[in-house]
């Protein structure tokens, strides 16, 4: 299932990611800013359970998060961009890793690195600020899944419809969420109208 982000600030925030004056530092705001919105949307349906509490003025039974722990998966380098927002309202988050790369003329995903928390019984939100050809994406959540993760969201930036349907062909339940769908990949895999390599623009390499 495929969400896109609905909301006039996410709208300003990502012209400004794809404006290519934007420099690192606004850059990394944006993303961050960004990553904050999809973090709320994407966690829509975390469970919660009931809480007895006092105000100052009475007694009354609110809601909490229930003891469900999420556990949030940037695929470096570019989705290390979107953990902090997880980090800064989620209490009791944990963070996995799992390092792919593209090769720049295949395009295909390499892997380098992974380490990943307990992911059995927990939400697992991938987080990839580019869905392009979806090769990373499919990949990482192979991983998560050989792992033992059964409730996987994955969380993107920006989106071609070629990388969604990848995903969805292998995962055809797996909830997409995602800030903007574009036009569709240039010959080189790169997303149009896109915003140009997202880990580049991050770090300024
Ligand atoms: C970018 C991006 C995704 C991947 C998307 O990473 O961050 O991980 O490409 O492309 P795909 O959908 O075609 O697989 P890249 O491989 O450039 O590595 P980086 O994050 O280290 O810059
Ligand atoms: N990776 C990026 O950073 N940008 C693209 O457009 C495609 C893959």
């Amino acid at each position: 299932m495929l969400h896109v982000l609905d909301h006039p600030l996410a709208a300003h925030v990502i012209t400004h990611l794809r404006d290519k004056t934007t420099k690192p530092a606004t850059f990394r705001t944006l993303c961050y800013q960004i990553s904050l919105l999809l973090a709320v949307e994407a966690t829509r349906t975390l469970a919660t359970e009931p809480k007895a509490i006092e105000t100052p003025l009475e007694p009354m039974t609110g809601r909490v998060l229930a003891h469900e722990p999420l556990v949030v998966v940037p695929i470096l380098r570019a989705g290390l961009g979107m953990v902090q927002p997880f980090l800064d309202i989620f209490p009791d988050v944990s963070v996995g890793y799992i390092g792919l790369e593209r090769d720049h003329q295949t395009a295909i995903a390499r892997s380098y690195y992974c380490k990943l928390p307990v992911v059995t019984n927990r939400r697992v939100v991938l987080v990839d600020p580019m869905l392009a050809t979806g090769g990373s994406a499919v990949k990482a959540i192979d991983v998560v899944r050989d792992a033992g993760g059964a409730d996987i969201t994955l969380v993107s930036i920006v989106s071609s419809p070629e990388g969604v349907a990848e995903v969805q062909s292998h995962y055809p339940k797996l909830p997409i969420f995602t800030a903007a769908l574009d036009r569709g990949l240039n010959a080189k895999k790169y997303i149009m109208p896109g915003l140009g390599d997202f880990g580049d623009r991050l770090y300024g390499t």
